[in-house]
């Protein structure tokens, strides 16, 4: 094997330029030096969409598209999806080691007594019309939490970041199933420090006149196997957007609502819900041919379908499959399944859909079983937000701690007008 360098000729030039090679990377700076005069701004790359771009250097998420490999922290996500916890997955994101027992009993004990949220907010969640989206919620409430707590401002104050860690992680559960009790009309069903991080969300979403809510322990564990798959994907839309936004040095309540805006788009963590709706408008067996030949059409996309790393299954795709059967179970089988199941065979058969490397994603299957689990259709991208919380913050505390980033500001290339002198109202033509 040569040195790890690039040889470039710039052409116009003649001139040679050596540029190290980094971890299979090279640096973008490494080529402003490329230049045809001295007064020349230097090379620099574009890449809308950051395609090829690696914004960061992580030890948080290892992700292999073409092999469907997806590790937290080096452990397979089939392993945790098995044999972990929400909150145990949550740690080892934020601190990079499994906790021992002791540490886990004080990580849950800190989130377990963080999930009451300020009196006040509740006057500002009952500003909502009674048919607001619980994503809009959700964001305007993580946001609103800025306000009542501003020392969270202090990011480089260890104790008072992991004060806010705490907060985030419990303070996102109670504030998603509050939207959800507004929506419903139904009054708030305050948390209960004897269930589990998963059984709780579950008591504040769907307890009523029973003394003391008892979660399933079947949709428990269901939720958290849910949790576990969406908890961090690596540097995804809304990671990007939180990185983003806390690369401004902004407090975490309002860089987490940020990144919650970014899931909630249709291509991103809207998906989901997007699925139910595709799943509901096709409706029977039947229609599903037609549906495709519409799809390869391109009228719209199969939702649930594609995803920008993984060209092969989604890893998590695979595990939420087998939870829908342990779900249905104990709801009963959704009709919806077997045209899920239908599309699937298709597309997965079907060349417009292989030579595109189309398989299922994370979104495809997580959505029926939260319509099992009676999640509204408009629950489902704060059931993604909610364990994503862990994996935005884990990513935000890399950010900071990386004496390599800076404020985040990308470059352009300008293709608008040239200079030109301002046009009197009087002579300015149609
Ligand atoms: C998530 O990044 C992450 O890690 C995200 C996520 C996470 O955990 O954070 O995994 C969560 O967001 C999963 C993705 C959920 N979104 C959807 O299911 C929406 C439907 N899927 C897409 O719109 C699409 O696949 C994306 C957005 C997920 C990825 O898009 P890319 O990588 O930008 O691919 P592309 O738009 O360039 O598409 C390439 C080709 C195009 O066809 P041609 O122009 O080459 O003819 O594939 C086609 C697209 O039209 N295509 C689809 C399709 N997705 C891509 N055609 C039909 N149905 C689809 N779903």
């Amino acid at each position: 094997m040569g040195a790890e360098t690039l040889t470039i000729i710039d052409n116009r030039t003649g001139r040679q330029y050596e540029i190290p090679i980094e971890n299979d990377t090279i640096r973008a700076m490494d080529l402003r030096k490329i230049k045809v005069s001295d007064e020349d701004f230097g090379l620099m790359t574009y890449d809308p969409a950051f395609m090829n771009t690696a914004s960061c250097k992580s030890r948080i998420t290892f992700i292999d598209g073409d092999r469907g490999i997806l590790r937290y922290r080096g452990y397979p996500i089939e392993q945790l999806a098995e044999k972990s916890t929400y909150l145990e997955v949550a740690y080892l994101l934020l601190y990079g080691e499994l906790p021992t027992s002791a540490e886990l009993k004080e990580w849950t004990w800190h989130i377990t007594h963080h999930t009451f949220i300020h009196e006040s907010i509740k006057k500002v969640m009952d500003g909502f019309h009674y048919d607001a989206h619980p994503m809009g919620m959700l964001i305007g409430m993580v946001g609103a939490l800025s306000t009542f707590y501003p020392e969270a401002k202090n990011i480089f104050d260890k104790d008072c970041r992991q004060k806010q860690i705490y907060r985030m992680i419990a303070k996102v559960a109670t504030i998603a199933a509050f939207s959800y009790r507004h929506r419903k009309g139904l009054p708030y069903a305050y948390p209960d420090n004897d269930l589990s991080y998963t059984g709780n969300f579950l008591n504040m979403m769907f307890k009523t006149t029973e003394v003391k809510y008892k979660p399933d322990p079947v949709l428990e564990r269901a939720l958290n196997v849910l949790f576990i798959l969406h908890a961090d994907h690596e540097q995804n839309c809304s990671t990007n957007a939180m990185r983003s936004i806390g690369s401004a040095h902004t407090d975490p309540y309002s860089a987490l609502a940020g990144a919650a805006a970014a899931l909630y788009g249709p291509l991103h963590g809207g998906a989901n819900e997007a699925v139910l709706r595709m799943l509901n408008e096709i409706g029977t067996l039947e229609h599903v041919p037609e549906y495709i030949k519409r799809v390869k059409a391109g009228e719209f996309r199969l939702m649930g379908f594609g995803h920008r790393v993984y060209k092969n299954y989604d890893p998590r795709a695979r595990i939420i499959k087998d939870v829908a059967y342990e779900v249905f179970e104990v709801t009963g089988k959704d009709p919806l399944l077997d045209i899920a199941l239908e599309l699937e065979r298709i597309a997965l058969e079907d060349e417009y859909f292989v030579k595109r490397k189309l398989y299922p994603n994370v979104d495809f299957y997580s959505g029926i079983i939260y319509q099992a689990m009676r999640f509204p259709v408009d629950m489902f991208p704060v059931l993604f937000a909610i364990p994503r919380t862990s994996g935005w913050i884990a990513q935000w505390q890399e950010l900071l701690e990386d004496s390599e980033q800076k404020i985040a500001r990308p470059r352009q290339i300008y293709l608008g007008a040239q200079e030109r002198d301002y046009v009197p109202i009087e002579e300015r033509q149609k």
